[in-house]
């Protein structure tokens, strides 16, 4: 995938959106949210950020639901083809480009749901990753993810493991509840849904405190 700068990430997306090779694309939002929402109707309404949002079926399911949504994504065809989705089903929410490892957060949500970003970067930006939730997401924040149990090491998609999630999430995180959920049928049985709730103290803040 080459170098890792925002530039090219940016531009390695974008060149994939314009060739349209978007297998990723089911052409619906991920089956495991949409049980979760229907299944979670008590939920409070807050603020949802979706990184890696492509073109916005997830983003449309959020806000369906009632939630503040906004979506985000690096590649401007991403972001055109969201707005085009919203506009069309006449759902408000934000799209906005921004790259959701390197730049400053738009604000800081109550929910980040994660669907097929992080199997998309490089694992070595995968700390990165962690510490950009930590910017984006409140303290006590949900973080809710669909997680690609897959074995690919010449991704993307990236596989990761139970294991790599739970060392990775687990410092800063409480893990509220876990489930394999329902899959497009490519990924049948290799998804995983995490809920995860941020802890007010971060592992980093309590690390430096011993
Ligand atoms: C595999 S696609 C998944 C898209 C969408 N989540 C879905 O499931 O249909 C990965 C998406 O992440 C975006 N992306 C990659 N790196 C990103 C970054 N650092 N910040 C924001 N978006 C990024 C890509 O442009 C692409 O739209």
């Amino acid at each position: 995938m080459g170098m890792m700068d925002s530039d090219s990430q940016c531009g390695y997306w974008e060149a994939r959106y314009r060739s349209g090779d978007m297998p990723w694309e089911k052409g619906a939002a991920s089956p495991g949210l949409v049980d979760f929402l229907e299944g979670n109707s008590e939920l409070e309404r807050g603020t949802v950020c979706v990184p890696g949002c492509g073109t916005g079926h997830d983003v449309y399911a959020w806000a369906g639901a009632g939630f503040q949504v906004t979506g985000v994504d690096i590649a401007p065809s991403a972001i055109r083809l969201a707005r085009e989705r919203l506009r069309t089903a006449q759902r408000k929410a934000r799209i906005a480009r921004a790259d959701f490892l390197r730049n400053p957060p738009l604000q800081r949500f109550d929910w980040v749901f994660e669907h097929t970003l992080f199997c998309a970067i490089q694992p070595t930006d995968r700390p990165a990753y962690l510490k950009a939730l930590l910017r984006w997401l409140k303290t006590g924040g949900t973080y809710l993810a669909v997680n690609y149990l897959i074995p690919d090491q010449d991704g993307p998609p990236f596989g990761t493991t139970r294991q790599e999630l739970w060392e990775l999430f687990s410092g800063d995180f409480d893990l509220v509840m876990e489930w394999v959920p329902r899959s497009s049928p490519t990924r049948a049985g290799r998804d995983l849904m995490r809920w995860w709730r941020r802890r007010r103290k971060t592992h980093e803040k309590r690390l430096a405190r011993q």
